[in-house]
Protein backbone atom coordinates (compact mmCIF):
# COMPACT_ATOMS: atom_id res chain seq x y z
CA UNK A 1 0.00 0.00 0.00
CA UNK A 2 1.38 3.32 -1.11
CA UNK A 3 0.16 6.33 1.74
CA UNK A 4 0.22 9.50 0.18
CA UNK A 5 -0.49 12.74 2.36
CA UNK A 6 -2.10 15.62 1.48
CA UNK A 7 -1.04 18.70 3.58
CA UNK A 8 -0.99 22.79 3.74
CA UNK A 9 -0.91 24.24 6.72
CA UNK A 10 -3.06 26.92 4.44
CA UNK A 11 -6.84 26.30 4.34
CA UNK A 12 -9.19 26.12 1.41
CA UNK A 13 -6.04 24.91 -1.36
CA UNK A 14 -8.14 21.91 -2.45
CA UNK A 15 -6.57 19.30 -0.23
CA UNK A 16 -10.21 17.48 0.07
CA UNK A 17 -11.26 17.78 -3.15
CA UNK A 18 -8.06 16.95 -4.47
CA UNK A 19 -8.57 13.36 -2.23
CA UNK A 20 -11.39 13.03 -3.24
CA UNK A 21 -11.45 13.38 -6.87
CA UNK A 22 -7.69 11.40 -7.02
CA UNK A 23 -9.35 8.11 -4.78
CA UNK A 24 -12.25 8.40 -7.39
CA UNK A 25 -9.33 8.48 -10.12
CA UNK A 26 -7.49 5.69 -9.09
CA UNK A 27 -10.72 3.38 -8.21
CA UNK A 28 -12.11 4.07 -11.72
CA UNK A 29 -8.56 2.19 -12.56
CA UNK A 30 -9.61 -1.07 -10.72
CA UNK A 31 -7.24 0.16 -7.55
CA UNK A 32 -7.71 -0.77 -3.96
CA UNK A 33 -7.86 2.57 -2.45
CA UNK A 34 -8.27 3.63 1.11
CA UNK A 35 -9.05 7.38 2.03
CA UNK A 36 -8.23 8.58 5.56
CA UNK A 37 -9.25 11.28 6.81
CA UNK A 38 -7.88 13.38 9.50
CA UNK A 39 -9.48 16.79 9.70
CA UNK A 40 -11.84 17.30 12.04
CA UNK A 41 -13.91 19.29 10.03
CA UNK A 42 -14.75 15.47 8.57
CA UNK A 43 -14.94 17.13 4.78
CA UNK A 44 -14.46 14.17 3.27
CA UNK A 45 -16.23 12.27 5.61
CA UNK A 46 -19.29 14.38 5.09
CA UNK A 47 -18.72 14.07 1.13
CA UNK A 48 -18.97 10.10 1.13
CA UNK A 49 -22.16 10.75 3.80
CA UNK A 50 -20.31 8.30 6.40
CA UNK A 51 -20.37 11.03 9.63
CA UNK A 52 -21.63 9.90 12.70
CA UNK A 53 -20.27 11.10 16.01
CA UNK A 54 -21.53 8.07 17.69
CA UNK A 55 -18.80 6.23 15.39
CA UNK A 56 -15.00 5.08 15.73
CA UNK A 57 -13.39 7.31 13.75
CA UNK A 58 -9.46 8.29 12.71
CA UNK A 59 -9.90 10.00 16.69
CA UNK A 60 -9.86 6.43 18.14
CA UNK A 61 -7.04 5.29 16.03
CA UNK A 62 -4.89 8.08 17.30
CA UNK A 63 -5.89 7.33 21.03
CA UNK A 64 -5.19 3.79 20.39
CA UNK A 65 -9.01 3.07 21.59
CA UNK A 66 -9.95 1.36 18.44
CA UNK A 67 -8.50 -1.54 15.74
CA UNK A 68 -8.49 -0.33 12.62
CA UNK A 69 -10.38 -2.71 11.35
CA UNK A 70 -13.40 -1.50 13.63
CA UNK A 71 -13.13 2.01 12.41
CA UNK A 72 -12.93 1.52 8.42
CA UNK A 73 -16.00 2.10 6.51
CA UNK A 74 -16.16 -0.81 3.85
CA UNK A 75 -16.91 0.50 0.06
CA UNK A 76 -17.97 4.29 1.36
CA UNK A 77 -17.82 4.61 -2.61
CA UNK A 78 -17.68 2.59 -5.54
CA UNK A 79 -14.75 -0.03 -3.75
CA UNK A 80 -13.44 3.29 -1.93
CA UNK A 81 -13.29 2.15 1.81
CA UNK A 82 -12.47 5.63 4.58
CA UNK A 83 -11.17 5.72 8.05
CA UNK A 84 -14.16 8.45 8.46
CA UNK A 85 -13.69 11.48 10.71
CA UNK A 86 -15.65 13.69 13.26
CA UNK A 87 -15.47 16.28 16.01
CA UNK A 88 -13.38 13.80 18.05
CA UNK A 89 -10.35 14.65 16.44
CA UNK A 90 -10.41 17.66 18.87
CA UNK A 91 -10.40 15.96 21.90
CA UNK A 92 -8.01 13.70 20.34
CA UNK A 93 -5.47 15.27 19.31
CA UNK A 94 -5.26 17.01 22.72
CA UNK A 95 -5.81 13.38 24.64
CA UNK A 96 -2.33 11.75 22.35
CA UNK A 97 -0.24 15.12 23.61
CA UNK A 98 -0.84 14.30 27.53
CA UNK A 99 -1.00 10.40 27.05
CA UNK A 100 1.82 8.91 29.52
CA UNK A 101 1.04 5.42 27.86
CA UNK A 102 4.43 3.84 26.30
CA UNK A 103 2.58 4.05 22.66
CA UNK A 104 4.58 6.96 20.68
CA UNK A 105 2.61 9.86 19.60
CA UNK A 106 3.87 9.97 16.04
CA UNK A 107 3.35 6.79 14.68
CA UNK A 108 0.07 5.28 15.69
CA UNK A 109 -1.74 5.52 13.02
CA UNK A 110 1.30 3.82 11.13
CA UNK A 111 1.33 0.89 13.45
CA UNK A 112 -2.70 0.72 12.71
CA UNK A 113 -1.70 0.67 8.62
CA UNK A 114 0.50 -2.39 9.43
CA UNK A 115 -2.55 -4.26 10.03
CA UNK A 116 -4.42 -2.77 6.41
CA UNK A 117 -1.16 -3.01 4.59
CA UNK A 118 -1.75 -5.69 2.12
CA UNK A 119 -5.91 -4.89 1.22
CA UNK A 120 -5.01 -1.71 0.21
CA UNK A 121 -3.14 -0.29 -3.49
CA UNK A 122 -3.18 3.44 -2.64
CA UNK A 123 -4.10 5.52 0.85
CA UNK A 124 -4.75 8.81 0.51
CA UNK A 125 -4.57 10.91 3.66
CA UNK A 126 -6.73 14.51 3.53
CA UNK A 127 -5.20 16.49 6.34
CA UNK A 128 -6.29 19.37 8.43
CA UNK A 129 -4.91 22.72 7.55
CA UNK A 130 -2.86 22.69 10.75
CA UNK A 131 0.39 20.48 12.05
CA UNK A 132 -1.84 18.51 15.21
CA UNK A 133 -1.17 15.63 15.95
CA UNK A 134 -3.38 13.95 12.94
CA UNK A 135 -0.96 15.21 10.51
CA UNK A 136 2.33 14.44 12.09
CA UNK A 137 1.17 10.79 12.56
CA UNK A 138 -0.47 11.37 8.57
CA UNK A 139 3.62 12.45 7.69
CA UNK A 140 5.03 9.69 9.70
CA UNK A 141 3.44 6.91 8.28
CA UNK A 142 2.90 8.75 4.41
CA UNK A 143 5.73 7.57 1.44
CA UNK A 144 4.93 10.25 -0.26
CA UNK A 145 3.51 13.92 0.27
CA UNK A 146 1.81 15.82 -2.03
CA UNK A 147 1.00 19.88 -1.03
CA UNK A 148 -1.54 21.65 -2.93
CA UNK A 149 -1.13 25.11 -2.84
CA UNK A 150 -4.27 27.31 -4.82
CA UNK A 151 -2.81 30.20 -7.25
CA UNK A 152 -3.99 33.13 -4.86
CA UNK A 153 -2.49 35.75 -2.83
CA UNK A 154 -0.57 34.79 -0.05
CA UNK A 155 -0.32 31.42 -1.78
CA UNK A 156 3.20 29.99 -0.30
CA UNK A 157 2.52 30.87 3.22
CA UNK A 158 2.97 27.85 5.43
CA UNK A 159 4.70 25.67 2.64
CA UNK A 160 8.28 26.74 4.45
CA UNK A 161 6.77 25.16 7.58
CA UNK A 162 5.57 21.91 6.39
CA UNK A 163 9.14 21.63 4.23
CA UNK A 164 10.75 22.39 7.40
CA UNK A 165 8.52 19.73 9.69
CA UNK A 166 8.88 17.30 6.81
CA UNK A 167 12.59 16.79 7.25
CA UNK A 168 12.08 16.71 10.81
CA UNK A 169 9.71 13.73 11.08
CA UNK A 170 11.80 12.10 8.02
CA UNK A 171 15.15 12.75 10.59
CA UNK A 172 13.72 11.51 13.05
CA UNK A 173 10.70 9.34 12.59
CA UNK A 174 10.25 8.22 9.06
CA UNK A 175 13.10 7.67 6.95
CA UNK A 176 10.88 6.94 3.74
CA UNK A 177 8.73 10.41 3.36
CA UNK A 178 9.58 11.98 0.09
CA UNK A 179 7.90 14.92 -1.27
CA UNK A 180 6.21 14.04 -4.33
CA UNK A 181 5.37 17.47 -5.39
CA UNK A 182 3.22 20.64 -4.66
CA UNK A 183 0.12 20.84 -6.98
CA UNK A 184 -1.01 23.86 -8.35
CA UNK A 185 -4.87 24.06 -7.92
CA UNK A 186 -7.66 26.78 -8.51
CA UNK A 187 -5.64 27.81 -11.80
CA UNK A 188 -6.66 30.70 -14.63
CA UNK A 189 -3.92 31.46 -16.36
CA UNK A 190 -3.10 34.63 -14.59
CA UNK A 191 -0.17 36.76 -13.65
CA UNK A 192 -0.91 35.59 -10.38
CA UNK A 193 -0.24 31.93 -11.08
CA UNK A 194 2.65 32.56 -12.68
CA UNK A 195 4.05 34.38 -9.65
CA UNK A 196 3.11 31.54 -7.65
CA UNK A 197 4.68 28.95 -9.97
CA UNK A 198 7.92 31.31 -9.51
CA UNK A 199 7.88 31.81 -5.54
CA UNK A 200 7.16 27.46 -5.49
CA UNK A 201 10.52 27.07 -7.73
CA UNK A 202 12.63 29.85 -5.56
CA UNK A 203 11.77 27.38 -2.41
CA UNK A 204 13.80 24.58 -4.91
CA UNK A 205 10.72 22.17 -4.99
CA UNK A 206 9.26 19.94 -7.23
CA UNK A 207 6.47 21.24 -8.46
CA UNK A 208 3.31 18.04 -10.24
CA UNK A 209 3.00 18.27 -13.92
CA UNK A 210 -0.54 18.45 -14.00
CA UNK A 211 -2.34 21.70 -12.87
CA UNK A 212 -6.23 21.75 -11.71
CA UNK A 213 -8.22 24.36 -13.49
CA UNK A 214 -10.97 26.97 -11.93
CA UNK A 215 -14.18 25.72 -12.18
CA UNK A 216 -17.47 26.20 -10.89
CA UNK A 217 -18.16 22.28 -11.43
CA UNK A 218 -15.80 21.56 -8.32
CA UNK A 219 -18.60 22.69 -5.84
CA UNK A 220 -21.10 21.92 -7.89
CA UNK A 221 -20.02 17.63 -7.47
CA UNK A 222 -19.09 18.37 -3.79
CA UNK A 223 -22.92 19.30 -2.99
CA UNK A 224 -24.14 16.40 -5.48
CA UNK A 225 -21.74 14.17 -3.35
CA UNK A 226 -20.23 13.14 -6.46
CA UNK A 227 -16.65 12.66 -7.78
CA UNK A 228 -16.11 15.02 -11.07
CA UNK A 229 -15.41 12.34 -13.18
CA UNK A 230 -18.75 11.13 -12.63
CA UNK A 231 -20.45 14.64 -12.19
CA UNK A 232 -19.06 16.66 -15.18
CA UNK A 233 -17.52 14.10 -17.44
CA UNK A 234 -15.05 15.66 -20.19
CA UNK A 235 -14.71 19.06 -17.65
CA UNK A 236 -11.54 20.56 -17.49
CA UNK A 237 -10.83 19.71 -13.35
CA UNK A 238 -11.89 16.08 -14.64
CA UNK A 239 -9.22 15.99 -16.88
CA UNK A 240 -6.56 17.32 -14.76
CA UNK A 241 -7.81 15.32 -12.06
CA UNK A 242 -7.09 12.31 -14.69
CA UNK A 243 -4.32 13.61 -15.53
CA UNK A 244 -2.68 14.08 -11.81
CA UNK A 245 -4.09 10.18 -11.06
CA UNK A 246 -1.37 8.97 -14.16
CA UNK A 247 1.45 11.40 -13.23
CA UNK A 248 0.96 9.66 -9.77
CA UNK A 249 0.64 6.32 -10.68
CA UNK A 250 3.53 7.24 -12.90
CA UNK A 251 5.60 8.01 -9.73
CA UNK A 252 4.46 5.05 -7.73
CA UNK A 253 5.15 2.41 -10.61
CA UNK A 254 2.00 1.03 -10.11
CA UNK A 255 0.54 -0.75 -13.53
CA UNK A 256 -2.94 -0.41 -13.26
CA UNK A 257 -2.74 -2.97 -16.21
CA UNK A 258 -1.46 -5.39 -13.64
CA UNK A 259 -2.94 -4.77 -10.42
CA UNK A 260 -4.47 -7.63 -7.79
CA UNK A 261 -8.32 -7.03 -7.99
CA UNK A 262 -8.05 -9.00 -4.33
CA UNK A 263 -6.90 -5.59 -2.71
CA UNK A 264 -10.71 -4.62 -2.36
CA UNK A 265 -10.60 -3.27 0.74
CA UNK A 266 -11.85 -4.55 4.75
CA UNK A 267 -14.87 -7.08 3.40
N1 LIG B 1 -10.23 23.53 -8.91
C1 LIG B 1 -11.14 24.21 -8.22
N2 LIG B 1 -11.98 25.09 -8.82
C2 LIG B 1 -12.91 25.77 -8.12
N3 LIG B 1 -13.10 25.66 -6.79
C3 LIG B 1 -12.30 24.81 -6.14
C4 LIG B 1 -11.29 24.03 -6.78
N4 LIG B 1 -10.67 23.27 -5.86
C5 LIG B 1 -11.26 23.54 -4.69
N5 LIG B 1 -12.25 24.45 -4.84
C6 LIG B 1 -13.13 25.01 -3.80
O1 LIG B 1 -12.32 25.56 -2.78
C7 LIG B 1 -12.90 25.31 -1.52
C8 LIG B 1 -11.88 24.62 -0.63
O2 LIG B 1 -11.59 23.33 -1.18
P1 LIG B 1 -11.18 22.14 -0.18
O3 LIG B 1 -12.24 21.96 0.85
O4 LIG B 1 -10.79 20.97 -0.99
O5 LIG B 1 -9.90 22.79 0.48
P2 LIG B 1 -9.09 22.26 1.75
O6 LIG B 1 -7.67 22.63 1.50
O7 LIG B 1 -9.39 20.84 2.01
O8 LIG B 1 -9.72 23.16 2.91
P3 LIG B 1 -9.51 22.97 4.49
O9 LIG B 1 -8.12 23.43 4.79
O10 LIG B 1 -10.55 23.86 5.11
O11 LIG B 1 -9.71 21.52 4.80
C9 LIG B 1 -14.17 24.51 -1.74
O12 LIG B 1 -15.28 25.38 -1.73
C10 LIG B 1 -13.97 23.92 -3.13
O13 LIG B 1 -15.20 23.74 -3.81
MG1 LIG C 1 -10.14 19.90 3.73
Amino acid sequence: MDKIAIINLKGGVGKSVTTINLAAEFSARGLGVLVVDLDKQANVTKFYNALDYDKPSTADILTCSKDILDVVCPNACKGIDILPSNMRMLAANKQVLTDVSNVPQQTRLGYAFDRVEDRYDVCLMDCPPDLDMGSINALCSADWVIIPVDCDEWATDGLREVLEHMQCLRMYHNHRLKLMGVLLTKYTRTNAEKQVAKDVAELGVPVMTAMIRYTVKVKEARSAHKALRDYAPGGTATQDYADLADEVLDVLGLDVSNVDTEKRGAQ
